[in-house]
């Protein structure tokens, strides 16, 4: 890679505290990096008022006029963004879970393939596993490759503690600018070949409510992009989709 890599971390504490002196540390460790923090805290984020707007009728049609969209062009222009929460409750903090909200359009209309991320969760005991789990999960579905997660118990601030959480942050953070020098081709997994055709059957059956879904998928057949899924597989994804449908239909009246 010839130009200088740009990394942006959303951190989800509400403080700078322990989550942003992590991502401060990564900041140091390799000046050469654009690198980036988003405090969402200091960012105006309002809550989700659960209108649906944004899925039925485009992201453009949100009530809320904040920087939403900002952060999303942020997480656009870098080559890897990672998803940064303190353990609050055994997940993700209620900062986090507001952007989650606010973002949610894109898991049913994802855009960041090719795009490289790592989750990374602090705690003081248990529950740092469930937070990256969380974030993994939700932000694969807008089309982010995951690098594996760094959870970090962040509670004796002894030397020993501190010394160990910056290797293993440092560790992960390394493996996450090599997957973005690597430039290699990324696959689709199973699972998103499972959501796409998941997603792409809901476009067509709640069409006349989200068209903005029903635009989005209208031209697309097999997967989000060109990509050579062999016969069988592709016949196995549309079988498993198939019986999750007959599920939500089953459990549904006329919408999803
Ligand atoms: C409201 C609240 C809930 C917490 N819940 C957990 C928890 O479930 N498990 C855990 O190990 N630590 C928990 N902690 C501790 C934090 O995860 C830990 O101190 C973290 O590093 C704080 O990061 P921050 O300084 O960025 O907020 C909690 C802390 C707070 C304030």
């Amino acid at each position: 890679m010839d130009k200088r890599i740009k990394i942006v971390a959303i951190c989800g504490s509400p403080h700078r505290g322990n989550t942003y002196n992590i991502l401060k540390m990564l900041e140091q460790s390799n000046p050469e990096i654009d690198f980036k923090i988003l405090m969402l805290t200091e960012l105006d984020l309002q809550d989700c008022s659960g209108c649906y707007s944004c899925i039925n009728n485009g992201e453009d049609t949100c009530p809320h006029k904040d920087d939403r969209d900002l952060i999303i062009e942020a997480m656009k222009d870098a080559d890897g963004t990672i998803f940064a929460s303190p353990t609050y409750a055994r997940t993700i903090s209620a900062l986090m879970k507001k952007f989650v909200e606010r973002t949610s359009f894109m898991a049913h209309r994802p855009i960041f393939f090719g795009k490289y991320a790592m989750a990374l969760a602090t705690c003081a005991g248990f529950g740092a596993d469930l937070t990256t789990k969380y974030l993994t999960e939700n932000f694969t579905q807008h089309g982010f490759h995951f690098v594996p997660p760094v959870e970090l118990m962040v509670a004796r601030k002894t030397e020993n503690e501190s010394n160990r959480n910056q290797t293993l942050a440092t560790t992960a953070y390394e493996k996450l600018i090599h997957a973005i020098c690597s430039e290699k081709k990324i696959k689709p997994s199973f699972n998103q070949l499972v959501y796409f055709n998941i997603f792409k059957y809901i476009s067509e059956w709640n069409k006349l409510k989200g068209w903005a879904d029903y635009e989005f998928y209208r031209d697309k057949n097999d997967y989000y992009y060109d990509v050579k899924i062999p016969f069988w597989k592709n016949k196995l994804v549309k079988w498993i989709a198939g019986k999750e449908i007959k599920k939500m239909k089953a459990n549904t009246s006329s919408e999803y």
